[in-house]
């Protein structure tokens, strides 16, 4: 443990973070080892890296961003049926499986644990994790498979969203049979000054590495090895927050076989110029996503001659990728975005510091920045009020509520 600790103290001084030990005599035998390996898998090239990237406040402005092409899956003439039938042949033979991804934090709506277990009204009280659950078996039955389920928590979650299944008898799953937990990849956070910061435990603070996270951990914890063997070749992959996802779609899946692109992704339109979401469009030609904050005033205006929004096709977050593409995605990271947000962490006494503004960097990849890794992939618009239907803020926002969502979700199912 001795040369260790030496070799570990000369590590922290190369990168200015010898504060990591200051703490290291106070805290038992178990969390010294965990201290220590902790330390050891920093990448502290990376953070060093990561906090330079937080002085940066220009914006790249070199990036070449036109509209990207979709289909419009009501609009479908006889190509409707013809996409269909090739989705439902995959799904019949067991080519689809479902991926959640429910490692958020869900600081937004605040509610006292993993978001997919929030309860959002519904006379049944079900909680999204058991609507989401409802739909995937339901739809399973129409062809006759069991889809297999893949959640991804975080280290934070994991715990309590898999006492909470265990506790639901998994909602009729078999869990490791058709499904599967897996846990996503972790960043430090750290201070204004680039220092890591050490947590309530006297261990290293961390926090989930965003949803573009999930390329790397499904292949890193084994989930798409898995996947192969059970013959899985599509992955849907969405988030637990949108109770009207529809994670089983055959003409979705016709339209990436038929066209021979490995990722398909939904749209809904834009509802106005303004509003708060990221956009299909291709970037330096290869399809991505430009968020709200990237988008001048006049793209966000622009329309084509048919009156529609050039920029008009919203990401909500379910996607289509094959297999493959998921372990090329998973194979070079992707860039990282900075929040700054609030996080309690121990002071150099050993006090543990619980601020009530944002005093800490997080670090989170985003799942859409793996888009430009493919060179084409198809859009397909759907019905905003068939598809989506997210759980983003406490009720007293007024928009991307609980009450919202229930709203749509009882329309949709006729629950009225
Ligand atoms: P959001 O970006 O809306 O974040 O996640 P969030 O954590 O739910 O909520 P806030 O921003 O803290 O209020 C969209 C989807 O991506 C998942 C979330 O669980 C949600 O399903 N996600 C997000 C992860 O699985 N891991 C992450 O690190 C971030």
């Amino acid at each position: 443990m001795n040369d260790n600790l030496e070799e570990i103290k000369a590590i922290l001084k190369r990168h200015g973070q010898e504060h990591l030990l200051n703490h290291y005599e106070k805290i038992d035998d178990i969390c010294k080892k965990k201290l220590l390996d902790q330390i050891k898998n920093i990448d502290f090239q990376l953070i060093d890296n990561l906090y330079r990237s937080t002085k940066i406040s220009a914006k790249s402005t070199s990036d070449k961003i036109a509209p990207i092409d979709y289909l419009d899956k009501y609009k479908l003439k006889d190509e409707y049926k013809y996409y269909e039938n090739i989705g439902k042949k995959a799904i019949k033979e067991g080519k689809l499986a479902a991926v959640t991804m429910a490692g958020g934090q869900g600081t937004r709506l605040g509610h006292n644990g993993p978001k997919g277990t929030y309860d959002i009204g519904l006379d049944s009280h079900k909680s999204l994790f058991e609507l989401l659950c409802d739909s995937l078996k339901e739809e399973g039955k129409k062809y006759g498979v069991i889809i297999p389920w893949f959640i991804m928590t975080s280290k934070e979650n994991n715990k309590a969203t898999v006492e909470f299944f265990e506790k639901n008898k998994y909602f009729g799953y078999q869990k490791d049979k058709n499904l599967f937990f897996f846990i996503q990849g972790e960043l430090p956070m750290i201070d204004t000054e680039g220092k890591i910061l050490i947590g309530e435990d006297g261990l290293i603070k961390l926090a989930a590495d965003g949803h573009g996270g999930i390329y790397e951990s499904l292949v890193k914890s084994g989930m798409t090895k898995k996947m192969k063997e059970m013959g899985v070749e599509w992955i849907f992959i969405g988030g637990v927050d949108n109770c009207l996802v529809k994670m089983v779609d055959p003409v979705l899946m016709g339209v990436a076989i038929d066209k021979k692109v490995t990722v398909a992704c939904k749209s809904v339109v834009k509802a106005n110029p303004q509003e708060k979401v990221g956009v299909f469009c291709k970037k330096n030609g290869k399809p991505n996503v430009i968020e709200y904050t990237e988008i001048t005033e006049e793209m966000a205006e622009a329309r084509n001659e048919n009156g529609e929004l050039l920029y008009g096709e919203s990401h909500i977050l379910c996607n289509l990728f094959s297999v493959n593409a998921v372990e090329r995605m998973g194979a070079s990271p992707l860039p990282y975005h900075v929040a700054y947000k609030k996080a309690k962490y121990l002071d150099k006494n050993g006090n543990l510091v619980e601020p009530s503004s944002p005093n800490a960097y997080k670090f989170e990849a985003f799942l859409f920045d793996a888009f430009g890794k493919v060179d084409e992939m198809a859009v397909l618009r759907v019905k905003r009020e068939e598809e989506f239907a997210p759980v983003k803020n406490a009720d007293s926002a007024g928009v991307d509520c609980p009450k919202t969502a229930r709203e749509l979700y009882k329309k949709f199912y006729h629950l009225d």
